[in-house]
């Protein structure tokens, strides 16, 4: 059976210092890629997350960039691609805040619309471009963005954040199309998983609405992006990962 050898491939994870960033880089590391961990403003996290990787006998290396940035955004993926070319892109990094309407914050909507969805897409193009003359069966390249089970079913408050994750599953349908048969586009939509920052009562509450009864484990992230990054076949598709929350 032929399918993308994932091991040798070299793997750029943006929000790697982020929690489902972090466990990606180390599971993905251990299946032989070399994992490219992107940063914002934690350094000495993502420069633990490669010694960590390192020592494990494993390939690792940081990058740095401000997503809200488009020049940072393009001086990283150039660093990340004189490193070894990019096979792989993952994109978690994320922002996620509130934005009550009648508060009408200008600059927190221009923050959630670049980091989660301009910067993506910036890097998609660039990912697209350096792909060109790649030879070898294809896909020769695959993208994994993380959107939200909340872009399916939005919470109020959280206009922007919903409909800037509904606009990047949309796009991956729009790119899956493009890019093929070339690359795969593909995305996750996870709903709560294990750790989030939420009080005794605000989990209790929120797990009742789930019918697994339980927050996803991070574990179910990697297994989700294993999948679909081992699949050659699955483009255009966005993985719920919410435990039924939104049925
Ligand atoms: N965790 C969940 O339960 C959950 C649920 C649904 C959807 N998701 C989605 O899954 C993805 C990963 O979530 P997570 O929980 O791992 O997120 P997280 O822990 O909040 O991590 C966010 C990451 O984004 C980076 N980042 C923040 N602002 C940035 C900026 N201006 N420029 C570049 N990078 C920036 C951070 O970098 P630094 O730390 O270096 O500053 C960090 O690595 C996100 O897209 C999120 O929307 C998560």
């Amino acid at each position: 059976m032929a399918f993308m050898e994932l091991k040798g491939k070299t793997v750029l994870i943006t929000g790697a210092t982020g929690k489902i960033g972090r466990v990606l880089a180390a599971a993905l590391a251990v299946e032989g890629m070399y994992s490219i961990c992107h940063f914002h403003k934690q350094k000495q996290k993502a420069l633990a997350l490669v010694r960590q990787i390192e020592q494990q006998g494993y390939r690792a290396a940081a990058v740095q960039a401000d997503f809200q940035e488009e020049t940072q955004v393009r001086e990283m993926f150039r660093q990340a691609q004189s490193m070894a070319p990019i096979d792989l892109l993952i994109h978690t990094a994320g922002l996620f805040s509130k934005t009550p309407i009648e508060e009408g914050s200008v600059c927190s909507e221009r923050a959630l619309l670049g980091v989660n969805l301009m910067a993506p897409l910036l890097l998609t193009h660039l990912f697209f471009d350096s792909l060109k003359n790649r030879q070898g069966p294809n896909p020769v390249g695959k993208i994994l963005y993380f959107t939200d089970a909340a872009a399916m079913r939005p919470w109020k408050k959280y206009s922007v954040y919903c409909a800037v994750k509904a606009g990047l599953s949309a796009a991956v349908k729009s790119l899956a199309k493009e890019m093929a048969p070339s690359v795969t586009v593909n995305a996750i939509a996870p709903g709560i998983i294990e750790g989030a920052d939420l009080t005794f009562r605000e989990k209790e509450r929120q797990m009742a609405k789930i019918p697994m009864g339980r927050f996803g484990t991070l574990d179910e992230v990697i297994l989700s992006v294993l999948f679909l990054l081992k699949n050659d076949y699955i483009t255009g598709h966005v993985l719920l990962l919410d435990g039924g929350r939104i049925l």
